[in-house]
């Protein structure tokens, strides 16, 4: 072998430990994150650390490497597929110990204006505070925070990392949920056929015009006109209206997941569920966070005629119970088109979220 390509081999293997260049130093760099709204009005961003190019670059490395788990092999993208809106097609989706969980990944869109809390039961008060539960979630990434700190510290990629992005290669947890909440900050959707068509740039079909009326209407008891009622919940333009409620999956017999009263140990609580965004809603199935639905035609028929009454579903559901919104077969082929001008290509392919 040729001497340069011995050394071109032990450089490699030695990733930059011998082979950074030392008259380079790497150094602090809060150069601004260009934060896009999309059409979206402006969120409420920390302010504590403003969103940095090289916070948020640590961000999407860290979210997209295996190295936050215990055996290497699950990253947080393993959960949260870009393609998919960053969610899980699985119904649950299996940890590094081969186990699965008990709730339907989330489909991580929109988060900067999310701000009661997150997961389904909104346990987790701050996107910083919620990233690092699943590197020590057993059913998840099962890793311990002192071994991520340990791995991470001995990476000099990282290292230089760190520098640029906080002004010194100290690894701490509160780093790492630092950039991890900066990269999801940044997965802003809103440019979806139904934004183009808001902005007068393109129009609807007859069908997904009808399903947006559908959408956006009260159900009347004369059954002079038809009305769905979904905008009360998830309104636009975030499809959320970022509350916890019980849309009447079930009956109190049959609750298995108490959701948000896990949290406030209020019974008031109970089976309620954070309203999910219906941003790209036609990719993140199965839905609900038990994953129950496969279909977005089997959702459109539970609210049209399978929600139950418990005691405490949500007041705003008193249509749905028995007999139902009464939609026929175009009514719910209608909705089920609306749903699908809410997928936002753009978001899902855009490469500045993609593994670095
Ligand atoms: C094994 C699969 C899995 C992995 C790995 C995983 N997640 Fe999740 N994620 C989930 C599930 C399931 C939920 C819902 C859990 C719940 O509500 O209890 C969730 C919820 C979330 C939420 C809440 C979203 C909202 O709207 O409230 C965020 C944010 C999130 N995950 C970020 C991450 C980050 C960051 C990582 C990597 C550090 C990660 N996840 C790794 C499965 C996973
Ligand atoms: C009273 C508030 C409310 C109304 C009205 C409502 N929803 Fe929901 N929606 C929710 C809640 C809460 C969830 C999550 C429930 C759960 O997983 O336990 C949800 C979940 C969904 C999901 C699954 C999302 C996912 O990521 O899994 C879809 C799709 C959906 N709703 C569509 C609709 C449509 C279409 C309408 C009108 C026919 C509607 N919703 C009316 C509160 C509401």
């Amino acid at each position: 072998m040729k001497p340069l390509a011995i050394i071109f081999l032990i450089c490699t293997a030695l990733l930059g430990i011998g082979c950074t260049d030392p008259e380079v130093p790497v150094t602090f760099d809060e150069t601004p994150f260009p934060f896009r709204t999309d059409n979206l009005p402006d969120p409420i961003l920390p302010t504590d650390f403003p969103l940095t190019q090289q916070r948020v670059n640590l961000g999407r490395s860290l979210f997209h490497d295996g190295i936050l788990s215990r055996t290497g092999t699950q990253s947080c993208a393993t959960c949260h597929s870009q393609i998919v809106a960053f969610s899980d097609n699985r119904r649950y989706s299996i940890g590094v110990r081969g186990i699965a969980g008990t709730r339907q990944s989330m489909a991580l869109v929109n988060l900067a204006w999310s701000r009661r809390g997150f997961f389904w039961d909104g346990r987790s008060p701050t996107l910083r505070e919620q990233a690092l539960h699943p590197i020590v979630d057993t059913t998840e990434m099962d890793e311990t925070l002192d071994n991520v700190v340990r791995k991470l510290s001995t990476s000099r990629l990282y290292r230089d990392q760190f520098v640029k992005a906080f002004g010194s290669d100290t690894v701490t947890p509160e780093r790492i949920g630092i950039a991890l909440e900066q990269f999801m900050l940044t997965l802003v959707s809103g440019q979806s056929k139904f934004d183009r068509a808001v902005a007068g740039f393109n129009t609807l079909t007859e069908s997904e015009e009808r399903g947006r009326q559908l959408f956006m209407r009260e159900f009347d008891p004369t059954y002079k006109q038809k009305g769905a009622e979904c905008f009360h919940c998830h309104a636009p333009p975030f499809f959320t209206n970022d509350r916890f409620m019980n849309n009447g999956l079930d009956d109190d017999a049959s609750f298995v997941d108490l959701g948000r009263e896990r949290v406030t140990k209020l019974a008031s609580d109970r089976a309620k569920f954070k309203v999910p965004t219906l941003r790209n809603i036609a990719r993140t199935a199965p839905y609900m966070h038990d994953g129950r639905f496969s279909t977005l035609e089997e959702v459109v028929e539970f609210y049209n005629s399978g929600v139950r009454r418990s005691s405490t579903v949500d007041p705003l559901m008193q249509f749905n119970l028995a007999p139902g919104l009464r939609l026929d077969e175009q009514d719910k082929a209608d909705l089920v088109a609306y749903l699908k001008t809410l997928t936002d290509d753009q978001f899902l392919t855009n490469p500045r979220h993609r593994m670095p």
